[in-house]
């Protein structure tokens, strides 16, 4: 048994020095959502509370992501969501694309699929209130329709 217990400490500690990379690109204001399209103060708010974390290159990593294997996990929910949509390099997706992304947005967000569940326990700011879904959803709809992103 104590040989056991010993075996998981050692690869627990062993599997905290695989390095992870944790430094986020240098954000171009002349690309980034916020800074290009000039939402209003109550739907930046929502952004960077509830998505920029796994969506833009401003990530602030958690205490908690510093803890393999839950580093892992974070970093790949980074990797997988910046993938998808990263708003700080909103102009250079092309007119198709951005109106996609508005498309799974808005369905996202109202379905609750975003912000992701496990992000919620530990962000409480995070966890959107059906109104702040509305005028965020209300936003990009408009925004849609403006033609102007
Ligand atoms: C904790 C990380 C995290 C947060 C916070 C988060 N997302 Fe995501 N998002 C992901 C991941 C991972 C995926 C890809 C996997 C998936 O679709 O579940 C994704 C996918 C998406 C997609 C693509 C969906 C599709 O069908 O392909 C959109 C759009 C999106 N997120 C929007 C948002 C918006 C808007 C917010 C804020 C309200 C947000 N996300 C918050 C991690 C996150």
């Amino acid at each position: 048994m104590k040989k056991v217990i010993f075996w998981i400490l050692g690869i627990f500690v062993a599997i905290q020095l695989i390095p992870i990379d944790r430094t986020n690109k240098p954000v171009d204001k002349t690309q980034n959502f916020v800074d290009v399209i000039k939402p209003p103060k109550e739907v930046v708010q929502i952004l960077k509370n509830a998505c920029y974390d796994c969506h833009s290159n401003e990530v602030k990593y958690p205490k908690y992501a510093y803890v393999a294997p839950i580093s892992w996990s974070v970093k790949h929910h980074i990797n997988e969501g910046r993938e998808r949509v990263n708003f700080s390099i909103w102009t250079t997706y092309n007119t198709d694309q951005k109106n996609h992304i508005i498309d799974d947005i808005m369905e996202t967000v109202e379905s609750k699929e975003m912000p992701l569940k496990g992000y919620l326990p530990m962000h409480p700011e995070a966890d959107l209130t059906d109104a702040q879904r509305k005028v965020f959803n209300d936003y990009f709809k408009q925004l849609q329709k403006s033609g102007k992103f």
